[in-house]
């Protein structure tokens, strides 16, 4: 069977992460996959980084718009981020006819309605593991396994760096700033941390994750979003007098008046499981009529934990690659809602 030939857009800490966790298991992916699946070229204004990162036998090229559109190219990873130059380089792999695969949930909340509608015009998929607490696999789970369900709720710790921060605040009696600068050089931040901090990366990923849950639109927009800046050590260790954790959850819940959307602080009873997640480690709570409560838990962010979400939606691509993938498409499953998204 033919290789899949795959363009990797951006090789930072999660291209880093994906190209080495595919050299190092290639023939177990390879063998999941049902066929190889390679790094052919290799997209990065930092040429030289690139080259020191997949050494000779992969292409390095400087400009990611050669490579959406090279008939040897059949996927291609977009791990640029932000929605500038990825939304077009995005929307100009779908046009190409390329299945893309992202971890850029900044993108998808804001511009997915666009961006899963290409996909679907074209019968390509557009696949976001990644994007959503790391490595673990929520959206598979959320898409597939809780399939037949009706979805009460979904709640979690969704970003690593605040939950590290309020860990390491607790714990170690750290200031704010200095535990910041630490989940930056950890590679968990994003590359502006006042998405993480003020709550906007944990929307963006609960606005993902309601849209699979309840077959509703991405309304990043209608998301209620407090993040952590107003918490202080004082606040940490009150809660603590009282019985609980402070931690930032991402919320969606089904309401009779709609989906509710929202980030905050909250108090979590230290007796929950999830009161005990700490540093950078993400668990998802999901709610469904026949399955009642599951948790999901792992590394929500850092290299490695990325690039397991990243190539396990290739190994997806790879077993369905000239199949017919418009099902895959979930912008089909949004247009098909009658229900109305309310922040609260
Ligand atoms: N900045 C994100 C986090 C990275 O801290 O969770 C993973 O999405």
């Amino acid at each position: 069977m033919t290789s899949i030939r795959v363009g990797l857009l951006g090789i930072g800490t999660v291209g880093a992460g994906t190209f080495n966790v595919l050299k190092r298991n290639q023939a177990e992916i390879g063998r999941r996959a049902g066929r190889d699946i390679r790094i052919t070229v290799v997209a990065d204004l930092d040429t030289e980084r690139a080259r020191a990162i997949v050494g000779e036998d992969v292409e390095v090229v400087s400009d990611a718009r050669q490579v959406i559109a090279r008939p040897d190219v059949d996927v291609v990873i977009e791990l640029i981020g932000g929605y500038g130059i990825a939304k077009t380089l995005v929307l100009g792999a779908i046009e190409a006819g390329k299945h893309v695969v992202t971890a850029n949930k900044a993108l998808l909340a804001v511009h997915g309605t666009e961006i899963f509608a290409a996909a679907a015009r074209k019968g390509v998929i557009v696949a976001y593991e990644a994007a959503v607490a790391g490595g673990i696999p929520i959206i598979k789970a959320l898409r597939e396994g809780l399939a037949a369900n009706r979805i009460n709720w979904v709640a979690g710790i969704i970003n690593g760096t605040t939950n590290f921060i309020l860990s390491e605040m607790r714990d170690k009696g750290l200031d704010f700033a200095t535990v910041l600068k630490e989940a930056q050089q950890l590679g968990y931040a994003e590359a502006d941390p006042t998405f993480d901090i003020e709550g906007v990366d944990a929307a963006h990923k609960i606005t993902l994750m309601s849209a699979i849950a309840f077959g509703i639109p991405v309304q990043f927009d209608k998301a209620y979003i407090e993040g952590i800046t107003q918490l202080h050590r004082p606040d940490i260790r009150y809660a603590e007098q009282l019985g609980y954790r402070i931690k930032l959850l991402g919320i969606a819940k089904r309401t009779e008046r709609g989906i509710e959307l929202r980030v905050h602080p909250s108090l979590v009873p230290t007796k929950r499981l999830i009161a005990s997640v700490e540093g950078a480690m993400n668990a998802v709570v999901v709610h469904g009529d026949a399955v009642g409560t599951t948790l999901y838990y792992g590394q929500g962010a850092g290299a490695e934990p990325t690039a397991s979400a990243v190539i396990a939606d290739l190994v997806d691509i790879a077993r369905l690659q000239g199949a017919d993938v418009t099902h895959q498409v979930p912008a089909l499953a949004f247009q098909s809602s009658t229900l109305s998204a309310a922040s609260t």
